[in-house]
This record gives structure tokens, sequence and C-alpha cells, in this order.
């Protein structure tokens, strides 16, 4: 029987979370726990000052503005985040079972992040008054519901689902200042975009890794983030001071903990990448790389990752990581100690590679080039 209503086909983030498919979750213990984990490396739920994010004008970005919010509002991705015949049978007892842990835990985790955007993007349309925002924002949300709801239709084929209701009212929020929410939110968009897009150009080129089907959904998906990145890149460009000064300095904070948050992420997934087909230091380049060159659209400076510093304290920070996860399941304190402290210092050390700067240009709309 066809589902009587789907996510996919939800108008607004109301509808998409009401949905037959967000509904009647079987919850696994398993899979919610691991969403619920608050570490440095896990997707976090985000609260912020909603009164001030209110408050924003957009008058001066207003014809990129109204252009971005139309094509959002015409909405081409509705019907797309679901099954069709496209969808291929997977055998997920006869996977091997690293590779479907690793898989397992790559879409929780995915799950968890689109479910963090859609509640953090469904509070501010609660709370706003200002039609621009709030307009923005149930748009954002609506797709991030359906993101989520898809991904959740995956993990139930597996027999595994996050409870999303759950999560909404236990998950910790952590608390990050508009113009934190900003740096934030735009990386995590545009990065999503450039990760998305990187698989799918991959798996286009090398069908035969293409070990399931939602890989194929890659394309409309990455879109989607892409113009949410486009409307954080638009509310930075409302005020210079959000990108000139000492914000600079955040910013390259906020760069070089979103890059090596993912290094060590993904190279936690070695089965994952190997069944892609994709060398995980390959993958993690190119992905910067791209971040890096749609990022000038917005902020003056970019990491310098061919800084022969780069790539050798990624590592080293990814080692730390390592011996850290081996301390804690151990109880050793000593080692426990120590590896923080080298994981600090390779960030201090990542964090200390001079920036590469450039001029930002008048304009900052983008359109999706990969
Ligand atoms: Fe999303
Ligand atoms: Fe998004």
């Amino acid at each position: 029987m066809k589902d009587l209503t789907h996510s996919a086909d939800a108008a607004t983030v109301e509808e998409a979370l009401a949905a037959d498919n967000h509904q009647g979750v079987v919850d696994s213990e398993g899979a919610t726990a691991l969403a619920m984990q608050n570490t440095l490396l896990t997707p976090r739920f985000y609260t912020t000052d909603f009164d001030e994010m209110d408050a924003i004008d957009v008058s001066g970005v207003r014809e990129d503005w109204d252009k971005l919010i139309d094509q959002m509002k015409s909405d081409p991705n509705k019907g797309h985040f679901k099954k069709n015949e496209d969808w291929d049978h997977i055998d997920w007892d006869g996977m091997e079972p690293k590779l479907k842990a690793e898989f397992i835990d790559f879409l929780v985790s995915s799950c968890t992040a689109e479910f963090s955007g859609c509640v953090l993007y469904k509070e501010m349309k609660r709370r706003g008054n200002n039609e621009d925002i709030v307009t923005l924002f149930q748009l954002m949300a609506r797709d991030e519901a359906r993101h989520a709801g898809f991904i959740n239709d995956a993990l139930r084929e597996a027999g595994i689902a996050v409870n999303l209701g759950f999560l909404t009212q236990k998950k910790k929020y952590t608390y990050f200042r508009p113009k934190f929410i900003y740096y934030a939110t735009y990386l995590s968009e545009k990065i999503g975009y450039a990760r998305y897009i990187t698989i799918y150009r991959h798996l286009e080129a090398n069908p035969e890794h293409r070990f399931h089907p939602i890989f194929k959904w890659f394309k409309e998906w990455c879109n989607d983030e892409f113009s949410h990145g486009e409307a954080f890149a638009l509310l930075m460009k409302t005020d210079p001071k959000l990108t000139s000064g000492v914000n600079v300095l955040w910013i390259k904070f906020f760069l070089t903990a979103v890059y090596a948050t993912m290094y060590v992420r993904d190279h936690q997934r070695p089965a994952f990448h190997k069944a892609l087909g994709v060398d995980p230091d390959w993958y993690a380049h190119e992905v910067f790389t791209k971040t890096s060159t749609i990022s000038k659209q917005v902020f003056p400076i970019t990491l310098d990752i061919d800084h022969p510093r780069w790539q050798k304290g990624l590592e080293a920070l990814q080692r730390a990581n390592v011996d850290l996860a081996d301390a804690k399941k151990t109880g050793n304190v000593f080692k426990r100690v120590s590896a923080s402290t080298r994981a600090a210092i390779a960030f201090v050390g990542l964090f200390t590679i001079p920036a590469v700067k450039h001029q930002v240009p008048v304009s900052t709309r983008l359109e999706p080039a990969y």
C-alpha cells in the first residue's frame, strides 16, 4: 500500500513532522542512544537568542534575498525524498558486519544532523515576527524534516529508527550566540553540500561502489543544503561587522573546527569509505577545497589546506582521538589526559597556520556548480 502521507510531499515543517513516515516509528534504543550522545564529534542541538535573530533587516540584500526565497518557495524537490522505482533492495543481513555498523552510524548521525537543523529552524520560525526571517526558517525547516524523514525510511529497512520526538524533548541543547549560529550553520550547510556532491559525482563515475540506493538522492539533497547555505551567507551580508575585525578569528576557529571534526569523524569509518571506493584523505581534501571556494562568497579568509602542517596536524589530531577513545574504554586516566592534551596541541597547531586572505565579492549569490 502507498503511504497516505509522507514527509516528502509535505508543504510545511508541521505537515512533514506529522506525516506517516515520521509516526509510529519503532524506537531502537541503540540508535536513539547514539543520536543522544553529545561529544565534540557528534551532531548537537542548538538554541540561540531568537529575538536578536528576529531583528535582522534584510533590505540591504533584498534583491538576492527575494530571488532565493522565491526559488525555495517554488519547491523543486517536493515529493522527491521518498522511495521510488530507483530504490534497490538492500540485503541488510548479508552486509559485512563492520560495514553495516559504520553505515548505520553514518545514517544515524546524518539523521541527527538533519533533525538538529529542523529543530533550530522551526523554533526560529515559531518565535519570530519578522516576515522575512519567519518565511526563510519555515522553508528550511520543511526541507530538513523531509531529509530526516527519508533517512529514517532507509534506517527502518534495517530495523532501526531514531526517535525524533524523544530527541526533541530529551537531547541537550547547546546555546550559541546568533553570530556563532551563522558561522556554524553556514559552514555545516556548505560542507554538507560539498560532502554529498563529492560522493554523488564519485558514484556517478563508479556506480559499482553504490552499495545503497540513498546515494542516488544526494544531488537534489545537496542542492537544498546549498540554498540553505546561501540564506546564511545573505544573513551575514546584512551586517559587515560579522565578517570583519575580531570576528575573522572566530570564522577561522569555526572553519578549523568544522574541517577537523569532519576529518576525525570520517576516519572512524574505514569500512564505509572502502565500500564507497573513497580514500578518506582524498575525500577530505576534495570537500575542503570545494567548501573553501564556496565560502569565499562571504568569508574574507580561507584555511591554507595545502600548508605542510595542515595534513600532519589532522593526522596527529586523529591519532590522539583514537587513543582518547581507547583510554575512555579502558578507563586509563593517564592515557586519557595525555591523549586530550595531544588533541588540544594538534588543534592549536592547525588553528595557528596562517590563513589565506582575499576580497569578498559585493554580491554573494552562487549557484551549485559541482
Ligand atoms: Fe538537510
Ligand atoms: Fe540544510
